[in-house]
């Protein structure tokens, strides 16, 4: 199956989109206390999780390539009166921002790019992450049965993904908490399997090396 482009999350963003829950990620909150200093929300969509940092008091910057979800999260950042950046941004074009932050949050970004853009992100995703900082990545899971929905990620891969400059520190069985009529009709309860997975920065493969 082809990897979803622009114009297929743009008609999603048309209407209610499936993972857009009104509320942040369980996964991410449980790991809210790890999720420390300024933080980047890579995909945000309407900006669930990270209004929630914000209302924490972590300085977030969110960015999404559709427009209308950026509109929303923007929106709702003024009626809760929380300070937080949104940024329409392709999250291929990374590398060109100058921003380095301490903590990067992926809510089902990483699971929509085939292999090459994959490499890409990954690759941009180091040059805007401060060494020792930390990714929290939420994908779906190989474990879950079927082929609706985003496509699923294995272990190994993640492993593979973030085999170079960085070391992943866990990979946990959790779910992706969806729209409940979505649910019901296409997943099991509880919702789609997914990983949860700390990946923590190590250093700039392309940095020259010291030799003192
Ligand atoms: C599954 S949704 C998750 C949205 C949000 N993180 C959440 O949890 O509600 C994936 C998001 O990634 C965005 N996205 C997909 N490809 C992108 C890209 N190349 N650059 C920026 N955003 C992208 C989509 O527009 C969508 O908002």
């Amino acid at each position: 199956m082809p990897a979803p482009d622009r114009s297929n999350f743009e008609s999603l963003y048309a209407g209610q989109a499936p993972w857009d829950i009104g509320k942040p990620q369980p996964a991410l909150v449980a790991a809210a206390e790890r999720i420390t200093g300024s933080v980047l929300d890579a995909g945000c969509g309407t900006g669930e999780n990270a209004l929630y940092f914000a209302g924490l008091g972590r300085k977030v910057t969110g960015f999404d390539y559709v427009e209308e979800a950026i509109r929303r999260a923007r929106q709702k950042a003024a009626e809760r009166g929380l300070l937080a950046s949104f940024l329409v941004l392709d999250a291929l074009a990374l590398g060109e921002v100058p921003e380095v932050f301490d903590s990067a949050i992926d809510c089902g970004l990483f699971h929509v790019f085939d292999d090459d853009a994959r490499r890409k992100y990954v690759a941009g995703l180091a040059s805007v992450l401060r060494t020792g900082g930390r990714l929290f990545l939420l994908c779906f899971s190989d474990e879950e049965p079927g082929t609706q929905g985003p496509r699923r990620i294995s272990r190994q891969e993640l492993a593979e993904a973030f085999a170079v400059g960085w070391q992943v520190e866990s990979i946990e069985p959790t779910r992706f908490e969806i729209r409940a009529e979505v649910a019901d009709l296409e997943f099991g309860p509880g919702g789609p399997k997914a990983w949860f997975a700390v990946v923590r920065r190590t250093e700039n493969p392309q940095a020259p090396r010291s030799n003192g």
